[in-house]
């Protein structure tokens, strides 16, 4: 089965950002609908950092064994746990602010919000070393062919090519791969 890791951690990353960034510009001027938003967002981003943390326990498995990348998921994993406890306290924290209508938690809720969003950010930046500076999950692109590569083009271009072929190969071109 495809690693479905990759394709979530969007979701919880994009949506907690915007439900701080709706809090704080709803704070600040005084908007229902923009306090509406940043509920709604934090929901998602509650929802979408459980999958994240689940799919990325299964990607886990992938990091090859005594290699320096386990370091790596470890204090990536670290991270997404805190995030997801930074998305879900602010989640409760909201949801009490708005039905119940008390402001008195709002500096906790804007607090919990932008630590989170930097966990966030630490979060998604190790997961990003992983895969582009340690190559997990990454398979190995296979060589490429100018001429299948260049199929088009002017004549001058292809025979480029296929002297660039010929002098890497030792082959005489293959003319089926210009069609
Ligand atoms: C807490 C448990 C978690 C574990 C064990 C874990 C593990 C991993 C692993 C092994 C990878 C590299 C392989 C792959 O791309 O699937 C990865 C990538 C990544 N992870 Fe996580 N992860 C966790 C939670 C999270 C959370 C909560 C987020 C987001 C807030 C996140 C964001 C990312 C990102 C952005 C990448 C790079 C994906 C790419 O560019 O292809 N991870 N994670």
């Amino acid at each position: 089965m495809p690693n479905p890791h990759p394709l979530i951690v969007h979701f919880p990353i994009a949506l907690f950002i915007l439900a701080v960034a709706c809090e704080l510009t709803a704070y600040f001027y005084k908007s229902k609908l923009l306090s509406v938003c940043a509920l709604v967002a934090s929901i998602g981003a509650v929802l979408g950092a459980i999958a994240a943390v689940v799919t990325g326990l299964f990607a886990k498995g992938i990091v090859p064994k005594g290699s320096q990348a386990q370091i790596v998921v470890g204090s990536h994993e670290t991270m997404g746990f805190i995030m997801l406890a930074c998305a879900v306290a602010f989640t409760a924290l909201k949801l009490w602010c708005y039905f119940r209508e008390d402001d008195r938690v709002l500096t906790p809720l804007i607090a919990v919000g932008l630590v989170g969003v930097v966990v966030t950010i630490i979060t998604a930046h190790e997961g990003g070393q992983l895969v582009f500076d340690y190559g997990v999950g990454v398979q190995k692109a296979p060589p490429v062919n100018p001429l299948k590569a260049y199929p088009y083009g002017s004549e001058s271009v292809k025979k480029k090519f296929e002297a660039v072929d010929s002098t890497k190969t030792g082959n005489s071109p293959d003319s089926s791969a210009t069609e």
